[in-house]
């Protein structure tokens, strides 16, 4: 079975390429590398110990995409490409209007023409916008905060239509938490360009000196220590999720959504403590005002993607801690 993993040199796509490639299927990678570097390919052979084939390709222009899928047999497409970074979004939202969306678009209208029917979308938690109780359920009300959130939320829209207009596709929506740490080896990982946005690779830069101090964006949230509080799950537990939803897609018609996360909400402080406990180094912080556009309190109930999927995180935070740790003194190296 051959899958096209769109962005697949990026974080969760570079993870999710190994474990695809573990459990037997054959990976494409897809990426212009507009936020990835391309020595990433070389790291990913080294793990897997085999050559993966990679095409440089911009998923917003109809015909390389087309010839792409003309060249190559592709069983399912698995689509992560795409802008990310919430407050650039805000800044030139056009740009992820259309890179997100048109890209989706011409990904689907390729599978139409080459009749490929499974597709796996990378959604996230941030479509649940205000979350007015947690744990998030799938059927719970969503809406964004950011043009970043509106292009996973008509993403999500699109795919429900152009399911309902072809029965023979088979859909599944990933909604993602908060995915932090790297693949064990230490040879890939998230590695953000410019300064970090993300509490984890904020940390990790921290720790290293690369960058003075944390701030901690408010400390007076209804929460128990008044620090935000999230669902951070492992980076190769969310990438065997992927494994799974593709298994499910290839037995199943129609679409379905699952939250991706471990169920347990973590506060900053939280994170700082397990990471200075687990590393031995220290992070210095500071309390800042609020971060524009945060919410309080944003954790999973994953119980559907247990129960349909099969799949639940295993990793603990002390690992995801001690894997961001490891990556980030691999990447010192690397830049
Ligand atoms: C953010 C995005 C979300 C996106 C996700 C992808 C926002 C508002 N939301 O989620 O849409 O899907 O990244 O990974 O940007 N924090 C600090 N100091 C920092 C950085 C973060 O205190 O320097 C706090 C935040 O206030 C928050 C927590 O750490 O409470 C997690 O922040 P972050 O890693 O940016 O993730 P989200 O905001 O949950």
């Amino acid at each position: 079975m051959k899958i096209l993993l769109t962005g697949g040199a990026g974080y969760i796509g570079s993870h999710t390429a190994i474990e695809l490639i573990n459990a037997g299927y054959d990976v494409i990678i897809g990426d212009n590398f507009s936020n990835s570097k391309r020595d990433v390919i070389g790291r990913l052979e080294e793990i897997i110990k085999k050559e993966i084939q990679v095409y440089e390709i911009d998923f917003t222009n109809y015909e390389e995409v087309d010839k792409l899928f003309s060249k190559e047999e592709i069983d399912a497409v698995i689509h992560l490409a795409g802008l990310k970074a919430v407050g650039e979004s805000c800044s030139i939202p056009l740009e992820y209007y259309r890179n997100n969306i048109e890209s989706t678009i011409n990904v689907l209208n390729a599978m139409k023409k080459y009749k490929v029917n499974n597709f796996v979308f990378s959604s996230s938690a941030t479509v649940y916008g205000v979350p007015k109780a947690v744990p998030l359920k799938e059927d719970m009300p969503t809406s964004c905060t950011n043009p970043y959130g509106w292009t996973k939320y008509m993403n999500e829209q699109i795919l429900m239509d152009v399911s309902n207009a072809n029965p023979n596709l088979s859909i599944v929506i990933l909604r993602y938490f908060n995915p932090i740490g790297a693949h064990e080896s230490g040879l890939i990982g998230e590695d953000p360009n410019g300064i970090p946005n993300n509490l984890m690779p904020y940390i990790t830069q921290v720790a290293t000196g690369k960058l003075p101090v944390l701030s901690i964006f408010g400390n007076d949230y209804p929460t128990k220590d008044g620090t935000g509080v999230r669902d951070y799950i492992h980076v190769v537990d969310l990438a065997k999720g992927h494994v799974r939803a593709i298994e499910y897609s290839f037995k199943n018609r129609g679409i379905d959504i699952f939250n991706l996360g471990t169920g347990k909400g973590y506060s900053v402080l939280d994170i700082v403590n397990a990471f200075e406990e687990a590393n031995n180094v220290k992070v210095p912080y500071v309390i800042a005002d609020r971060r524009a556009g945060d919410i309080a309190e944003c954790y999973a109930d994953s119980s559907k993607a247990e129960k349909v999927l099969g799949w639940h995180a295993e990793n603990d935070l002390r690992k995801m801690c001690k894997d961001a740790w490891n990556w980030q003194q691999h990447c010192i190296k690397l830049n």
